[in-house]
């Protein structure tokens, strides 16, 4: 695991979304997962704005989604389908035949799980993984007490991601999800970990200090050889030095 410390959020996100436009210039067919919630946010900006001051063509690209809630249309204003196309799709002028998302409103969750798997495989695997940390240390939606085999596979939220999401929604918030499983994760050729804010910094100190364990399901990833951690200050703020 490479921990790269910033001195500001900005200059956080500034970092990873340099680093992803890197990738993507020296592989323009590169495969993409895609993390969503507010960490995100300026990340998704500062990555278009890179794009387009350097004329960079993510034509070729392709993008996968991490993870979505079960039980509200996949068109619902707070669903991750419409998170991505709202501030990263439709801003960066990319075709929607670009974009992967799991088939939610299938009632079959096992078989959309199963040909989400399948779709990943037969694009050859993702290259790059974003991913964002939960305050319990969760990693796409796999909450603590999820295998590091898992796949991908239909979850109960936890309280605290209930609590923590739970301002995204007007009125009441799922309570289950379609995400894609630690093994899945773990298959992608390259991590890549932001986390930002005081909020975070519980999860990082966990992250850091444990190996395998169940009650953070973010230490799986330090079993992966290219796996990198972008900290700004705030969630870097109970790292011993
Ligand atoms: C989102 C996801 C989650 C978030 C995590 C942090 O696709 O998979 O793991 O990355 O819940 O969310 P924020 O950034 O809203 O604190």
């Amino acid at each position: 695991m490479r921990i790269i410390q910033s001195n500001s959020k900005e200059e956080a996100v500034l970092k990873i979304a340099e680093m992803i436009v890197g990738k993507i210039e020296s592989r323009p067919s590169l495969v993409i997962g895609l993390a969503t919630g507010r960490t995100m946010e300026p990340l998704y900006k500062a990555w278009l704005e890179i794009v387009r001051k350097g004329g960079i063509d993510q034509g070729q690209c392709r993008f996968f989604m991490l993870d979505e809630y079960l039980g509200i249309p996949s068109d619902h204003p707070s669903s991750f389908r419409t998170y991505i196309k709202e501030k990263f799709l439709k801003p960066s002028g990319l075709a929607e035949k670009q974009f992967f998302f799991p088939s939610v409103e299938n009632s079959d969750t096992k078989a959309a799980a199963m040909a989400y798997e399948k779709s990943i495989q037969d694009v050859g695997g993702i290259d790059l993984q974003i991913l964002g940390i939960g305050t319990n240390g969760h990693i796409g939606f796999n909450e603590p007490a999820s295998e590091p085999n898992s796949r991908t596979r239909q979850v109960v939220l936890s309280a605290e991601t209930i609590k923590a999401n739970r301002s995204s929604f007007e009125g009441e918030m799922p309570t289950e999800a379609l995400t894609m499983g630690i093994g899945t994760i773990l298959e992608a050729r390259e991590l890549l970990l932001l986390a930002t804010g005081s909020s975070k910094a519980q999860a990082i100190k966990a992250l850091l200090n444990h190996d395998d364990d169940p009650a953070c399901p973010a230490t799986y990833l330090k079993r992966h050889r290219n796996f990198t951690v972008v900290l700004d200050p705030q969630a870097a703020s109970e790292i011993k030095q």
